[in-house]
């Protein structure tokens, strides 16, 4: 390490000097002086490099002299450890029974058990206290008033079907269909389908002059974040929202085309039930009793109901949809007399004629959601192993709690893939393998409510976060299909094409050929629906997320039922679990290229050609805007293309710096060497922090949490990245003054980024 170097030139520079001079006083100096730095090298080279760790002038020297194993030798054991029978195995415990968030500490103690046993020591149980509801009763039933009484026409089970074929699905604990964060209530009113709920459809139904106020809305799953469509219907005065999934979601892998449904096939299960939150993700996630700080015991909350709704909502099947669809049939007008957005209808085969409604008078539904709201602990686990910079920190997440006992995909795909690669990263500890830079492993709770678990954690430690985090590498969903779906900030794409060329591709027809290779290299921006959110877009951390996602031929993926089940995965989802070992190759691979190459494997050029493109793609938007308001982008292009340049200077001197430290610089131009340490971390403290320049501290309009200009989910979708969202929105608002406000809001942190790399 730094002394076993320096202390032999500090000597021989020295050393030859006393022979010329004769004077005795001037004799007695030098040996004096001489004597003293020889006792200080010794001292020096006694100190161990466990000691060194806590220098922060010493940080450098990691960069040149490692122990342990070489990046090679640390590559080939995360290649070679992963096999599909412990990933089945760890799936297998973590599907077995119900882990909503909050209600399985028994797993969590499983995790720490099973990291410290890996090998890292260094794991601990973080908890936060949230506000959070649990199923307690609920109904839906179709009503027909007659004269002073009332029939019921329908009565919807709100179950899933249990299958003799599928374990978990007849589990005598198994989790109720509802919404996380819905209010609870008792409405009975006529009913109204609202298409996909999204913002223009509601609009569409105001313009055809569909009276929503006082009526339940009948929705279909898809496009957008589940609980906007119940905050917009909230808005509009609606009383009660029912969102089902329609078949037409499910592309050619139908009934109708002729596909047996799971469990004998491929296709969608008529009973599935799609549960999940219906917080006003896009706003604040996190706790909604705590925006922008930990719920920590005791801490102050405030009222949650900006971030979540106050009318009641139910998630129900498509089999279940059947009559109340049906009892619209010939009221109001038809979705195919509206525009292309409303066409296509998935039950047409079954009687069902996409009647907007109202429903007459006569006929009701009866919405009843009885939930308990408490506040209780949620527990992250999170392990750290120290690298030798210890202010360099790559985070590797996923969370471990699921709206069902299984949870296959979501989230517990990720959770074995997290598990197998603790284990890969402790043999290579167990080999002798020092890491370069800091490795926080995390198990988030909470996710599926909100990602409450890694909000939380990231408001309690930011910090630490601002001064330290490198990137945070998100997994949730692992697999549940054959097509590689990547997000991701830009800075990350190097080393993902990086990885994902080391890992061989599962698909058997294309045998040799690696991810990369067979891939389209297509990476998708930011937005949220996962736990790098509080990352991304709070924090300024470079982020990343991906798995293998549902691929058009691939079977119906039965995302938050019952049927993201262990059997399914076993049998439809990844039969080998192939994919499984892919995924979490990828994964670790893609940390240990970020942990170990001594300069950080950025790419800030990537971000100024991204940030070009994001451009473009929102232009059409500002057509929106009055007439005789034109807004000109080109002082943003400016400003992108200067951070182009030197963002390529900066790539290329970065570049430089690689190449130097692999070459021999001979022992007596040791300040050399020196000099191209201390160049090394100055490049990666620029890395590490560029993505902070983009961050406006007093955040995004009417909702000031998300702090990032390029990257925010957006307003009304949710799931989906918005980029320059201050931007868009002014556009969506027609309002120019705005979007030149923003204008010069970008072009401030666009020049913080130029001078950063300056
Ligand atoms: C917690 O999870 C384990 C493993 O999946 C499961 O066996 C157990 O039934 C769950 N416990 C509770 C209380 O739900
Ligand atoms: C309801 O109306 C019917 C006839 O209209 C009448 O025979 C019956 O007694 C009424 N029931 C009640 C409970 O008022
Ligand atoms: C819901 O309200 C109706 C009256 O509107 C009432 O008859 C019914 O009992 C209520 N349901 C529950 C479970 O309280
Ligand atoms: C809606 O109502 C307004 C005013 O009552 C009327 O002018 C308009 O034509 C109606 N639109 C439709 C689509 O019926
Ligand atoms: C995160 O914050 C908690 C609470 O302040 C603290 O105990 C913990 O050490 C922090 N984590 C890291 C990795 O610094
Ligand atoms: C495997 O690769 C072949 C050739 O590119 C492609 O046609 C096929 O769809 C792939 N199969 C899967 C399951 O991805
Ligand atoms: C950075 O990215 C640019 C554009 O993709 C590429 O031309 C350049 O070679 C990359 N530089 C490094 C050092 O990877």
């Amino acid at each position: 390490m730094p002394i076993t170097e320096r202390t032999p030139l500090l000597v021989v520079q020295l050393a030859p000097r006393p022979r010329r001079y004769t004077h005795h006083t001037l004799r007695r100096c030098c040996t004096f002086i001489l004597g003293s730095l020889l006792v200080v090298a010794v001292i020096l080279f006694l100190i161990p490099a466990s000691v060194w760790k806590y220098v922060p002038w010493a940080y450098p020297f990691p960069y040149a002299y490692r122990d342990g194993l070489s990046y090679g030798e640390l590559q080939a054991i995360l290649q070679n450890t992963p096999s599909p029978e412990k990933l089945r195995e760890w799936s297998n415990y973590y599907t077995a029974g119900p882990h909503l968030a909050g209600k399985n500490f028994s797993q969590v103690l499983w995790t720490r058990e099973k990291w410290k046993e890996f090998g890292v020591e260094d794991t601990n149980i973080i908890t936060y206290d949230i506000y959070i509801n649990y199923p307690l009763d609920h109904r839906l039933a179709l009503l027909k008033k007659k004269g002073n009484w009332t029939e019921v026409t329908y009565e919807a089970t709100l179950e899933e079907d249990i299958l003799q074929e599928d374990h978990t699905t007849g589990l005598p604990d198994r989790i109720p269909t509802f919404h996380g964060y819905s209010a609870s209530g008792n409405v009975t009113a006529q009913y109204v389908y609202a298409n996909f709920g999204m913002y223009n459809d509601f609009e569409d139904l105001i313009k055809a002059n569909v009276s929503l106020e006082g009526k339940i809305a009948l929705i279909k799953y898809g496009h957008i974040f589940r609980g906007l469509k119940v905050k917009r219907a909230q808005e509009l005065g609606m009383v009660g929202v029912v969102l089902y999934s329609d078949p037409q979601e499910d592309g050619e892998i139908t009934e109708l085309n002729g596909y047996e449904a799971y469990p004998k096939g491929p296709a969608r299960n008529p009973s599935a039930v799609q549960r999940g939150s219906v917080q006003f993700l896009s706003f604040a996630p996190g706790d909604p009793t705590t925006p922008g700080y930990p719920s920590k015991p005791g801490c102050p909350r405030q009222d949650p109901h900006d971030y979540i709704p106050s009318i009641p909502s139910i998630p129900i099947s498509y089999k279940e949809a059947l009559p109340l669809l049906k009892a619209l049939n010939g009221h109001g007008p038809r979705a195919s007399d509206f525009n292309e957005y409303w066409h296509g209808g998935g039950l047409a085969h079954k009687g069902v004629r996409y009647n907007i409604g109202p429903s007459p008078e006569d006929v009701v539904v009866n919405l009843y959601n009885q939930q308990e709201y408490i506040t209780t602990p949620l527990w992250n686990v999170i392990g750290v192993i120290k690298g030798s910079v210890p202010d360099e920190v790559i985070i590797l997440g996923n969370h471990r709690d699921a709206w069902v006992a299984g949870g296959a995909g979501d989230p517990n795909g990720g959770s074995a893939a997290l598990t197998e690669i603790v284990r890969s990263f402790g043999e290579a500890l167990e080999a002798g393998w020092r890491p370069l830079r800091t490795i926080v492993f995390a198990s988030w709770d909470g996710e599926e409510y909100g990602l409450l678990g890694s909000t939380e954690w990231v408001e309690d430690n930011l910090s630490w976060l601002f001064r330290t985090n490198v990137a945070y590498l998100n997994v949730d969903v692992a697999t549940v299909g054959t097509h590689f779906n990547p997000r991701a900030s830009p800075l990350l794409n190097k080393a993902l094409y990086e990885a994902t060329s080391l890992v061989q591709s599962p698909n058997q027809t294309v045998k040799g050929q690696t991810i990369r290779d067979v891939w389209d290299g297509r990476i998708g921006t930011m937005g949220s629906g996962s736990d790098f959110t509080a990352f991304q877009d709070f924090a300024g951390v470079a982020s990343i997320d991906f798995g293998f996602q549902r691929g058009p031929k691939d079977p119906v993926y039965h995302y938050h039922s019952n049927y993201d089940s262990f059997d399914w995965m076993d049998r439809y989802g990844d039969p080998d679990w192939h994919y499984q070992v892919a995924c979490a190759e990828i994964w670790s691979l893609l940390a240990a290229f970020l942990i170990e190459t001594p300069v950080i494997g950025f790419n800030t050029t990537d971000y100024a050609i991204g940030l070009q493109e994001y451009l473009d793609s929102i232009k059409p938007l500002a057509e929106n805007l009055p007439e005789n308001k034109r807004f000109s982008f080109q002082p943003l292009e400016k400003s992108i293309k200067n951070l182009h340049n030197v963002a390529v200077a900066f790539d290329a001197y970065a570049a430089d710096l690689s190449v130097r430290l692999g070459e021999d610089i001979p022992w007596y131009l040791w300040w050399k060497k020196i000099k191209l340490l201390f160049e090394i971390r100055g490049v990666n403290n620029k890395y590490k922090s560029l993505e902070r320049k983009f961050l406006y501290d007093k955040g995004l309009d009417g909702r000031n949490w998300f702090k990032h200009v390029v990257f925010a989910p957006g307003l009304w979708t949710g799931y989906s990245g918005a980029t320059y969202p201050g931007l868009v929105e002014s556009f969506g608002a027609g309002d120019s003054e705005n979007a030149e406000r923003w204008s010069v809001i970008i072009q401030k942190r666009l020049e913080a980024a130029i001078e950063l790399l300056s």
